[in-house]
């Protein structure tokens, strides 16, 4: 499903940045454009974002772990 429908952004890419250590709108839109044209998908990427902040930040950190080592599969 589209979060961000301007930029064809799924709600599964905006979660596997978060897992990439982005933290906020601003890098999101840097790395996928997402929320960068008309804006009215903000809202719900703010909540994937802090949602995923709050509830699994012991997830978040391994997924960070499991970025930094390359060659362990894609
Ligand atoms: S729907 Fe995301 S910028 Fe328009």
């Amino acid at each position: 499903m589209f979060v961000c429908n301007c930029k064809s952004v799924t709600e599964n890419d905006i979660k596997k940045l978060k897992g990439q250590g982005v933290g906020n709108i601003r890098e999101l839109g840097s790395r996928c454009g997402a929320g960068t044209d008309c804006g009215s998908c903000v809202f719900w990427l703010e909540e994937i974002l802090q949602t995923k902040n709050q509830s699994s930040n012991k997830d978040s950190l391994a997924q960070e772990a499991a970025s930094a080592n390359p060659g362990t599969g894609d």
